[in-house]
Order: structure tokens, then C-alpha cells, then sequence
């Protein structure tokens, strides 16, 4: 087999990669280790800037979206008995967020590539990068239960963090940055409506908890635990009582519960590995960078990253200049760096730490504090959460 370009992963970056560059005549074939209806029931992430809707609208992909997507204008942030909204519309100029599953768009995504023509090989094993040095970069795997070759001119590895394209780069030409929190995210998908109609971020003495959505009908909790429990040791009732515990931190508001559709447990990880480019080879989303989630940044630095390797590609193919692909990591990492600074701090000022003392606590909440009673403190906040782009 031959393409121009080679795509490992089929999430979002790599979808919406091969989505973008069908646009520009440039064609791709997309590998990918699991089923189709594994892809496309994975529960992940939920929010969209601004910027990541405007992209998929004008490239077609907008109309379930502004459909059934929530568009949310701020969030709530509890704390010390007292709720407080940040105002993304008054903040922002007008700025939001879309709330719409990652599921979602995987499914939007696949359909319009299907329907484009597009090849996407499910369930391949064995997946191996060659040649990254060279003109003639080829990828070899399993498919079917036979050992299959595709030759490209590029090799885009939108893998994960856990895929095999990053580790496929010689750790001499690699610089790893990371930090591990002594904590991780327990989420459950339960059909119950929404208990409010924006996300609300707790700290609470018991730790964090977070209410979300994805529908009218389905919501989206997380609670803060340890990294080494087990979701077996989570019932549904212990998860219901914490919950409420901390979120519950207001008088008369109450969470609705409901039936668990699913749930999991998340480590919490920050993770740049630079470059984001060897020889023939790109990375692109989660198999160059993490965030831990409290930011809401994962999918839309996914977003952002393959915005800027199909303007580069692009560039390439019609235009025979390579001066965005050469740039492509620096400009990547600008912004994933502002993704990375934004995740930490939130991740820092909401989570109860497990040496936290009394000193620790009382900056917290003074960082709270000044965060919704200082107007140019709430504008840094909304600013990034609805996409800071430069
Ligand atoms: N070969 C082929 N496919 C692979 C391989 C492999 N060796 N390893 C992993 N994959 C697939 C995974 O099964 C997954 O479908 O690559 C895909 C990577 O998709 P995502 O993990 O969704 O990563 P990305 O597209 O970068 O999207 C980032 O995902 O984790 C969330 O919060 C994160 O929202 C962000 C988004
Ligand atoms: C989600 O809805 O899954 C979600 C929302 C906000 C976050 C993280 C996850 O910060």
C-alpha cells in the first residue's frame, strides 16, 4: 500500500488530521489498534473551546455538534461554603465552551471520513515505524492476519501516550518534561440530568469533585482519590456519599443521582516530550503531551496540534515550501506549554494534597479567594479555559 501521508491512532488528532488534509486533496490512510465500536464508546474528555468548534464548523464537521452540544458561557467554583461564577461572556468578550464527549466527535469524525472515501484499518496488531531518517518512511502491522506495509511520504503518530510512535524516535534526540500527583480522577457517567447548568469545580475539606454533562439527560462526576485504589473498591453508594459531601458545600443545592452507566479511575500526569518531530516523523495530541484534566486542555491541544500539521502539510503538497513543517514542534509547544502552566495550576489550587499542612491550605484558599474576587484574576482564568492562542 502507498499514501502520502501514514496516520497512527485513530482519536481525534488523527481523524480530524486525515478529515483536514482530504479537504486539501492530500490523501492518508489512518491505523488503528482497536475496534470501531471500541473508538467510538470510549468515555473521555467533554469540553471544546472556542477556537476547536470554530475549526470543526468550518471544516464540516459542526452540524450534530451545534445540535446537541451544550454551550456553556462560565463555570461555578466552590470553596469554603460559598459558590462563585466566573463569567466567560463578560471576561472573554463573549467567549464560551462547547460541552460535547470526545465519543462524539470520534463518531462524527469517522462517518465523514467513511463517507469521503476515506481508509481507515481497524483492529491492525503489531505496528512498527521505518525508515524515519529517510525519504521513504514506511509503516509495517498485522491486518487481517497478514503482515502489511504502508509507504508514505510522512508518518503521523497521533498514537496516545501509551502508542509506539514516540518510543519509535532514539531517546538521545527526545527531552522528556513530567510530573506525576499524588492523586488520581474517579469518574462516572450516570443518566440523571444535570444538577446545574454549568460545570462546577469543588474544594472541598474531603477533597475535589467536579460536576459535568454531556447531555440533558447524562452527567459526568469526577472525585478525587488515591492513586492506588481500584475501582472495585468504589461501590456506587461510597461514590454517591463522597460526592455529595463535596460537592454539597452550599446550602440548598443538591446533586441528582441516577443509574452508573460507566465508570473508572484516571491517573493524573503532566507529560511534554520535545521534539514533537523526527525526521519523517510527526507526533501529534496525547503521544507527545498530557494534561491532567482539571483544565479541560486534552482534546483541544489535540485540536490545535493537527491545525498546524495539516496548515504545514498543506504548505508542503501544494505549495513546495517547508517552512511550517520545520516549525511545526516550536509553534506546537507554545501553546501546549500555556495548556501545560493552566492544567498545573488548576490541578494545584483545587486538589487536596496528602502532606498538605495548614500553611499550604491557607494559600489555596487566599489563591481562591483572589481568583473570583479580582476582576483581572477571573479574566487570566476564563481567558485560558476558553483558549488562549498565540
Ligand atoms: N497502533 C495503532 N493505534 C494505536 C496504537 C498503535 N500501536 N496505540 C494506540 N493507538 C490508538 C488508540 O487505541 C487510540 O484510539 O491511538 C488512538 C489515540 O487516541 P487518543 O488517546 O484519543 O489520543 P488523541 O487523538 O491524541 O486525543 C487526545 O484524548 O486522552 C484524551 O484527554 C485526551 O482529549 C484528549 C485526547
Ligand atoms: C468532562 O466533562 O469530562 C470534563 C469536564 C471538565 C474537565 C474535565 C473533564 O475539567
Amino acid at each position: 500500500m502507498h499514501t502520502q501521508v501514514g496516520i497512527v491512532g485513530a482519536g481525534p488528532a488523527g481523524l480530524l488530521l486525515s478529515h483536514l488534509l482530504h479537504l486539501q486533496n492530500i490523501e492518508s490512510i489512518v491505523i488503528e489498534n482497536c475496534s470501531r465500536a471500541y473508538v467510538e464508546r470510549r468515555v473521555r474528555a467533554g469540553v471544546l473551546e472556542q477556537g476547536s468548534v470554530n475549526l470543526l464548523m468550518q471544516n464540516g464537521l459542526g452540524e450534530r455538534m451545534q445540535r446537541e452540544g451544550l454551550q456553556h458561557h462560565g463555570i461555578e467554583l466552590r470553596f469554603d461554603n460559598k459558590s462563585h461564577r466566573i463569567n466567560f461572556d463578560e471576561l472573554t468578550g463573549g467567549k464560551g465552551i462547547t460541552v460535547y464527549g470526545q465519543q462524539e466527535i470520534v463518531i462524527d469524525l469517522i462517518a465523514a471520513r467513511l463517507a469521503a472515501g476515506g481508509e481507515i484499518l481497524f483492529e491492525v496488531d503489531e505496528v512498527s515505524l521505518h525508515n524515519l531518517e529517510d525519504a521513504n518512511p514506511y509503516i509495517e502491522f498485522q491486518h487481517d492476519g497478514e503482515q502489511t506495509r504502508i509507504s508514505c511520504d510522512f508518518i503521523i503518530g497521533c498514537d496516545g501516550f501509551h502508542g509506539i510512535s514516540r518510543p519509535s524516535i532514539p531517546v538521545e534526540s527526545l527531552k522528556i518534561f513530567e510530573r506525576s500527583y499524588p492523586f488520581s480522577w474517579l469518574g462516572i457517567l450516570v443518566e440523571a440530568p444535570p444538577s446545574s447548568e454549568e460545570l462546577i469545580y469543588a474544594s472541598s475539606p474531603d477533597g475535589f469533585a467536579l460536576h459535568s454533562m454531556r447531555s440533558t439527560t447524562v452527567t459526568r462526576n469526577y472525585i478525587q482519590c488515591s492513586p492506588d485504589d481500584v475501582i472495585d473498591q468504589w461501590s456506587d453508594d461510597k461514590i454517591w456519599h463522597e460526592l455529595h459531601r463535596r460537592l454539597e458545600i452550599i446550602d440548598g443545592w443538591q446533586l441528582k443521582e441516577g443509574k452508573v452507566l460507566e465508570k473508572g479511575i484516571t491517573p493524573m500526569r503532566s507529560f511534554v516530550c520535545e521534539t514533537m518531530q523526527y525526521g519523517k516523523l510527526f507526533l501529534a495530541g496525547d503521544a507527545a503531551h498530557i494534561v491532567p484534566p482539571t483544565g479541560a486542555k486534552g482534546m483541544n491541544l489535540a485540536i490545535s496540534d493537527v491545525n498546524f500539521l495539516s496548515l504545514a502539510l498543506t504548505e508542503w503538497y501544494l505549495d513546495s515550501k517547508d517552512q511550517k513543517l520545520t516549525n511545526y514542534s516550536e509553534d506546537c509547544l507554545r501553546r501546549v506549554w500555556r495548556g501545560e502552566h493552566f492544567s498545573w495550576w488548576m490541578t494545584s489550587m483545587l486538589h487536596r494534597f496528602p502532606e498538605q499542612d495548614g500553611f499550604q491550605q491557607k494559600l489555596q484558599t487566599a489563591e481562591l479567594n483572589y481568583v473570583c474576587n479580582s476582576a483581572a484574576a477571573s479574566a487570566s482564568l476564563a481567558e485560558n479555559y476558553v483558549g488562549y492562542h498565540f
